[in-house]
């Protein structure tokens, strides 16, 4: 399973990297406000530090413009993946990048058919966010299975990745059922290695050891 961090914040993204088993980096227009940074100058830095795909978020809503921030954005570096909202114009975004071999991370994906949609216009990433669904009383890890279900039903290519990823059970769950990437904040990140008896035992090996042997 791949795992991607969920921010643009460069100091976290480095100490996250600095871990050694990150593959990859999404950032979305809320991401980069919380920054208050131009948006490609913050693509380049992440760039410089992570080499697996960086999801950039494109601002436009209409083909047209979709199309010429994606032309802008995929020059920054060959690992940059644009992201596209599921719409009618990310869809046709989608399928023209597609077949230009740049590859796109579809987003704001909240059922099971905008997932097969974007899977057949040749999607890199689907996005399905299990967080939002939760929010309003759905079921996040219900849209997750399906679509698993769906792309292995016709073998197709795009990547499952479970975003909007709030707690350490999202991740298990997302692991039993066979996402093939979830993007995580870096909160998460720390709390997957987290349990207190690990902290409760390291420290009584340490006791033990200290009461024998000094030191
Ligand atoms: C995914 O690419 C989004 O950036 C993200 O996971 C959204 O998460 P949120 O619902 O916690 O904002």
């Amino acid at each position: 399973m791949e795992l991607y961090i969920d921010t643009a914040n460069l100091d976290e993204i480095k100490q996250a990297n600095d871990l050694g088993v990150l593959d990859g980096v999404t950032t979305n227009p809320s991401l980069i406000a919380k920054e208050k940074i131009d948006y490609g100058k913050r693509l380049e830095e992440i760039c410089r530090v992570v080499k697996g795909p960086v999801s950039a978020e494109v601002i436009s809503v209409e083909y047209e413009g979709m199309m010429k921030e994606a032309g802008e954005r995929a020059k920054i570096a060959p690992n940059i993946v644009i992201k596209l909202p599921i719409t009618v114009d990310g869809l046709r975004a989608c399928k023209a990048l597609s077949d230009k071999g740049v590859k796109t991370n579809m987003t704001l994906c909240f059922q099971p058919l905008q997932a097969l949609m974007v899977a057949k216009a040749g999607a890199f990433l689907v996005s399905p966010f299990i967080g939002r669904l939760d929010d309003v009383a759905e079921d996040g890890m219900d849209l997750i299975q399906r679509i698993r279900q769906i792309y292995d039903n016709f073998g197709y290519k795009t990547k499952l990745l479970a975003a909007s990823v709030r707690h350490p059970k999202h991740m298990v769950d997302c692991a039993l059922a066979g996402a093939d990437v979830a993007t995580v904040p870096f909160s998460v990140i720390k709390q997957m290695l987290q349990h207190p008896l690990t902290d409760v035992g390291l420290k009584k090996f340490l006791e033990d050891y200290k009461k024998a042997f000094g030191g």
